[in-house]
């Protein structure tokens, strides 16, 4: 370690978030952050080598002309966060389905009568490839200007064999050029598409005949998703989408339990997913089984919230359960159109009540076991990819506290400063 080149060195951190401990985090240790007070992290390439006190690390790594020194100037450092739900490849906007919400109709009134989902799906279908990947990369850009270094995204706006797969390519494009990694999932049954209404059997067949093998062969998903809801697709249809995506090698999450209680997160315990997401209204059952076989619960907050809803997830019962749990922005452009993961947790504190510290172990620990990434990422520890954010903060529960504001400062992606903003903005 004390060999190896150091190419940047953070010093003067107030507070040093390491998370080193379990993986995941469940139950109390959900609050064991692993904070060193007045610490430094040193880096190699793209991995962090050192991190502990800062005077230790201080005299352990030599530097050379070409080490960039950040002085962290007493802030709080923590591994960079992870958004482990995201739909970001999309072009058109949908405020004016916010709008009708706000007058009275209801999310899935608005998907019945057309809209939702399905007008996403015209859209993306008759929108040139360059437009959305553009609108995308923007997104990028402010997901991971908020501190936010690695998402999960999910197709599911194309609904065709061909949308679909170039919603993937869009996914891989924008992974293999933008500073934030993409974790590539396949959500082909997102909803029954226009052509297919009153015949999602037919369209299940599409999905694991012809699309599941493409994305399969061009590696173009690692897990699979499906939206388990009434009006949508039931318990039945799930398993039989999830079962061939499970014979076909990829990972199983759930949009599960999120407007009507159905049984999607015992489906996913069942099918030994890797995460089930939404659950507002998931049961006692659903949560037993969920502790049982240790699928992550990946809470939405932000999409209650932008629902006007006011029942939220039970973050409280699973993690006094044993459930593993994490927070995403589900960004999308119909039920929660955010880039913020820092104002989810603080939605996460007020209505849920989860505290600071765990949020941060949901955001950083149990949302690298969410898309499979509990040996690299989520830590600042030597070994693990040197993904970092210091925040503008001397003490971590401002977190929550000081919402509705980006409080990230620096954002280290794999050893590079992709964004400063406090100096410049963006600067990638
Ligand atoms: O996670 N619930 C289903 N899918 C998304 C919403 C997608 C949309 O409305 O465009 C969600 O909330
Ligand atoms: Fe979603």
């Amino acid at each position: 370690m004390a060999d190896s080149k150091v190419t940047l060195l953070i010093e003067n951190i107030g507070q040093l978030i390491t998370m080193t401990g379990s993986v995941p985090r469940i139950g109390p240790d959900l609050k064991e952050l692993g904070l060193i007070e007045n610490g430094a992290v040193a880096v190699s390439g793209d991995r962090i080598v050192m991190a502990g006190d800062n005077d230790i690390v201080r005299q352990t790594v030599s530097l050379d002309k070409d080490t960039i020194v950040i002085d962290a100037d007493r802030a709080v450092v923590t591994p960079g966060f992870i958004d482990p739900h995201t739909h970001p490849v999309f072009a058109m906007t949908r405020q004016m389905e916010f709008e009708m919400r706000i007058l009275g109709k209801t999310y899935m009134e608005i998907a019945e009568a057309g809209g939702g989902i399905r007008a996403s799906v015209r859209d993306l279908r008759t929108t040139p490839r360059e437009v959305i990947t553009a609108k995308s990369r923007e997104r990028l850009d402010r997901i991971i200007a908020h501190g936010v270094t690695t998402i999960e995204a999910k197709s599911g706006y194309g609904l065709s064999t061909e949308s679909e797969i170039q919603q993937l390519e869009i996914i891989r494009e924008l992974n293999d050029s933008h500073p934030l990694d993409l974790v590539p999932t396949f959500l082909g049954a997102h909803e029954v598409p226009d052509e297919y209404r009153g015949k999602a059997d037919e369209y299940i067949e599409l999905i694991n005949n012809e699309m599941l093998p493409l994305v399969v062969k061009n590696k173009l998903a690692e897990f699979s998703d499906i939206f388990t809801e009434k009006g949508v697709f039931d318990i039945e249809q799930s398993r039989r989408v999830q079962q061939a995506a499970k014979d076909a090698g990829l990972g199983l999450k759930f949009h599960a339990d999120e407007l009507t209680p159905l049984g999607g997160a015992e489906l996913a315990a069942e099918m030994g997913a890797v995460s089930a997401d939404h659950l507002v209204y998931i049961t006692d059952d659903g949560i037993n089984a969920m502790a049982k076989a240790g699928v992550v619960a990946v809470l939405l907050p932000g999409t209650t919230f932008a629902l006007g809803h006011t029942e939220y997830a039970p973050a409280r019962k699973m993690i006094e359960a044993g459930v593993p749990v994490s927070l995403s922005t589900d960004c999308n452009p119909g039920s929660s159109y955010t880039e913020n993961l820092p104002l989810i947790i603080s939605i996460a504190a007020l209505r849920m009540k989860m505290t600071a510290a765990e949020s941060i172990s949901a955001v950083t620990v149990n949302a690298a076991v969410a898309i499979n990434r509990g040996d690299s990422l989520g830590q600042i520890q030597p070994g693990k990819q040197a993904d970092i954010v210091v925040w503008n903060m001397e003490d971590y529960r401002e977190l929550p506290y000081h919402y509705g504001v980006n409080p990230a400062r620096v954002v280290v992606k794999r050893g590079k400063v992709a964004v400063n903003n406090r100096l410049t903005g963006i600067v990638h």
